[in-house]
This record gives C-alpha cells, sequence and structure tokens, in this order.
C-alpha cells in the first residue's frame, strides 16, 4: 500500500504542482485548498503525512497543525512556509510538525524531507508491529520484575543474552517463568533471526526423542524409509532450548553431552559426522545437584550446561512481585475479555501478597483470569479470590485486637465485644445474618445485643 500524503494549500498552481510530482514519486494523493477541508479530509482518510502551508485563508495552518496533533499524533506534518514568518515554523516545529521547507523550494527537497519523514514513520510502525510478533511477546520490557531478586535476574539473562554461544541453564520450581527467560534470552541475542527450537525432554518418550533429536539416514531402521533432518540440526545457527532436562534418561544425556562438547553428531544410522552452531539454553524444576547425587543425571552434563546458572526463586520468595504480576494480567485480560478492571482493593491484595504460591506465578495468572472471567467488575476483590486465598487475610479479630493493644486506653470487655459486632458487620455489608453466623451466636442475640439490652 503506498503512503498517502495531503497537500493543504491556497495556491490552486502550487497545490496541482506538488501533486503531480508527488503523484509520479508512487504517493497516493489528496489535496485540500483549506484548513477546515484538511481537517475533513484528515478526519476521513487518515493520511500518513501532511504537507502543509502556514498561510491558509480561514483557521491557519498552526491550527490545523495543533488539531491533527491532538486527533491524530503519528500523523507526520512538514510545513511549508514564506520566509517571512519563518518564526511561525519555529512555532511548528514546537507543535510536532517534522520538518518545515522555505517557499519557494527545489522538489528534490521536498523529495528528501518527505523520504525522511516515511522512514521514521515507518519504523514507528516497525516497532509497534514488532510488540505484537513472537520477538515482542519475549520483550524483557514484558517479564515483571519488582523485586531486587528478578531485577538481578534480568540483568544477567540481559548480558548472557548478548554471549551468543554461552549455555544457560534456568532452575526454578514449576510456573516461575523459565520458559519466558528462555525465550526473551533467544529473541535478545544475536541468533534471534535464527530459529529457536523447543524440545520438552519430558514429553517426548525415550526412543523417540534420540531419532527426534538426531535425524536418521535411510534404512536406519525399518520404518526409515527418508532421510530426517532432526532437532539439533534444525536449530543450526539458533537456539535449541531443552526444557525438562531433569527428566532426560542416562543415556540420552551421554549423547547430548558428546555434542556439546564437539558441536557435531551423526544422525541415526549415518556415518558421517554432521557439524552444528547452536546455543543450549536448558531448564529444569529439579535441583540438579540432587539429582547428580542420586545418579540420575550426569554430573559432566551438569557441570557442561551450568555455564551461566539462573536460579528464578519462587513467588512466595518474592511477595514485591506479586501485585504488581497480578495488575499486568489484568491488563492482559482486561484485553482478552473485554473488561475494565482498574485495580485491586487492600483486602484482596494483603491476602495476594501472603498466599504461598505453589504454583508459583502460572497459578496467579490462571486465578487473575478465572476471577476476571467469573466476575464483571471494576476492582478484584477480597470476595472474589479462591477460599485457599481468603484464608490469607488477617482477620478483623487479629486488626482489632492489634489496634486495641496499640492504643493507651485499655477497653472494657462490653467495649471490646460492641467494636467487634461493629466490625465484623461491616466486613459482611451490614448483613446480620451472616454477622450471626461469624459471631457464632443466634441472630436474635444479636438483635439483642444492636439494641443494647
Ligand atoms: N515475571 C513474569 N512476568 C510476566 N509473566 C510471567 C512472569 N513469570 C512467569 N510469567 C507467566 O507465567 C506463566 C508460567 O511461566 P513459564 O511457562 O515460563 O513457567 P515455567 O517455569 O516454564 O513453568 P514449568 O516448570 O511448569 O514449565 C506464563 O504464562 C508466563 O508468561
Ligand atoms: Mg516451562
Amino acid at each position: 500500500m503506498p503512503f498517502s500524503i495531503l497537500i493543504v494549500d491556497d495556491e490552486i498552481l502550487t497545490l496541482n504542482n506538488l501533486k503531480k510530482f508527488l503523484e509520479r514519486e508512487g504517493y497516493e494523493i489528496y489535496v485540500a485548498e483549506t484548513g477546515e477541508k484538511a481537517l475533513e479530509i484528515t478526519s476521513r482518510i487518515k493520511p500518513d503525512l501532511i504537507l502543509l502551508d502556514l498561510m491558509l485563508p480561514g483557521i491557519s495552518g498552526l491550527e490545523v497543525l495543533r488539531q491533527v496533533k491532538e486527533k491524530e499524533p503519528n500523523t507526520v506534518i512538514i510545513m511549508m512556509t514564506a520566509y517571512e514568518i519563518i518564526e511561525k515554523a519555529v512555532e511548528a516545529m514546537k507543535l510536532g510538525a517534522y520538518d518545515y521547507l522555505l517557499k519557494p523550494f527545489p522538489l528534490s527537497e521536498l523529495k528528501n524531507s518527505i523520504r525522511r519523514a516515511l522512514e521514521t514513520l515507518s519504523l514507528k510502525i516497525r516497532i509497534q508491529e514488532h510488540l505484537n510478533t513472537e520477538k515482542g511477546r519475549y520483550y524483557f520490557g514484558r517479564i515483571i520484575a519488582n523485586s531486587a531478586k528478578m531485577k538481578e535476574i534480568l540483568n544477567i539473562a540481559q548480558k548472557v543474552a548478548l554471549m551468543e554461544r554461552t549455555t544457560v541453564l534456568i532452575q526454578g520450581e514449576s510456573g516461575t517463568g523459565k520458559e519466558l527467560l528462555a525465550k526473551a534470552i533467544h529473541y535478545h541475542s544475536p541468533r534471534s533471526e535464527g530459529p529457536l527450537i523447543e524440545i520438552n525432554c519430558a514429553a517426548i518418550p525415550e526412543n523417540l526423542l534420540e531419532s527426534e533429536l538426531f535425524g536418521y539416514e535411510p534404512g536406519a531402521f525399518t520404518d526409515a524409509k527418508k532421510r530426517k533432518i532432526g532437532l539439533l540440526e534444525k536449530g543450526n545457527e539458533g537456539t535449541v532450548f531443552f526444557d525438562e532436562i531433569g527428566d532426560m534418561s542416562l543415556n540420552l544425556q551421554a549423547k547430548l553431552l558428546r555434542v556439546l562438547e564437539d558441536g557435531t553428531f551423526m544422525r541415526l544410522g549415518g556415518n558421517k559426522p554432521v557439524k552444528i552452531d547452536i546455543r543450549v539454553i536448558a531448564a529444569t524444576n529439579q535441583n540438579l545437584p540432587t539429582a547428580v547425587k542420586e545418579g540420575r543425571f550426569r554430573e559432566d552434563l551438569f557441570y557442561r550446561l551450568n555455564v551461566v546458572p539462573i536460579h528464578i526463586p519462587p513467588l512466595r520468595e518474592r511477595k514485591e512481585d506479586v501485585i504488581p504480576l497480578a495488575l499486568f494480567f489484568m491488563s492482559e485480560y482486561n484485553r482478552e475479555l473485554k473488561r475494565s478492571y482498574t485495580g485491586i482493593t487492600p483486602e484482596a491484595a494483603e491476602a495476594l501478597e501472603k498466599y504461598s504460591w505453589p504454583g508459583n506465578v502460572r497459578e496467579l495468572r490462571n486465578i487473575i483470569e478465572r476471577i476476571m472471567s467469573l466476575n464483571d467488575d471494576q476492582e478484584i476483590r477480597y470476595h472474589h479470590l479462591p477460599v485457599e486465598i481468603q484464608k490469607y487475610k488477617s482477620t478483623g479479630a487479629e486488626k482489632m485486637i492489634q489496634q486495641t493493644l496499640q492504643s493507651e486506653e485499655w477497653p472494657t470487655l462490653k467495649e471490646l465485644e460492641e467494636k467487634y459486632i461493629q466490625n465484623v458487620l461491616e466486613y459482611t455489608g451490614m448483613n446480620k445474618s451472616k454477622a450471626a453466623k461469624i459471631l457464632g451466636i443466634h441472630p436474635s442475640s444479636l438483635f439483642r445485643k444492636l439494641k443494647n439490652e
């Protein structure tokens, strides 16, 4: 699709000349002789670029600029101005014009200015598109890291991403973000244009994994009719991500070690070594040193992989990440589920932070999704939370006792009771039968107490 340009000038001759010239350059051209018409065309067709004369009858060029920038901030505007009013051009630049041309200008100058402007524009478009691609999804900036521990991890990961051959071993409990980090490393490495091959060692049965990894030559076994290129070879010049490496069999571990050590291997049934250039990232939720001690994981492979070890701590050890993560997922599900949540109430936030998150970030994400699909509300509230998380809020009683103990004067038992009843009532939204249940008394006794009998 060609770029579209709107030319705004009250001199018909100039207008037609520019139109002809730019059409020959391959742009789609619209024209307007007044500011009013320019605004009307802009809101209708949203041109990529506007070539705008400053001196217009009716509303001025500057006013057009101001209004366009307000409504369509991405539109590029090049001003055309006579020498006498050059100070206006300066003002226009301040208002966000991209460039200005002093009339009369050679067409080559116009051509260059437009080309530069559109290059900037397509760069912007590319950045926008980029955010919607694989690479954009695994952008380091989208990994939430509020805790010092996570910030440090991102720091290391960003550095190691640039060292294109360095092996990385990512360890952490299930759901802590190992896969996310591995992908971010690949997409920010010099290999990002190369392939990223993901191999889940736990999901593929051992006999299959071997032929998947190394590929085979025809006749290697009964079913091998044609040559098959294995995953290692497919990952050439890219990254191979071994997920759940702790689940790889000892036999395959030995073979993988050989590949890592000499960068070559043989297809099954083949006799010629195949050379490959890959970076390996491995991840596991097992404790590999323990697996080594227990003889389930080869010590030599462990040391070969453990060049840059990254341990992602469980979420319960970095509680400062809980609310930022919850808010991040909230904005994602707002978009996906067409909701308009704006926050989390303090009671809900407290419970979320105190909960122990055995399923880590994945569990948090699932819970936010569940709450937002079941409730069309503005805020995530305490009563939206699953019961196992609700338990983690300090109860009204705990809070009240704390407050009372901190105050100078000691209340009487009756005063304390009144205050407690009031708190429970507030908590239940003044629902007396719910309150009576919490207090462990019959509703009629609660009524009596409230009437101060
Ligand atoms: N710091 C973070 N910022 C944003 N999203 C995160 C973060 N950490 C994890 N997630 C999200 O949490 C979910 C789980 O992450 P991921 O799949 O990377 O975990 P994992 O450690 O590989 O888990 P498993 O061991 O179970 O395979 C994903 O949806 C991921 O995008
Ligand atoms: Mg994973």
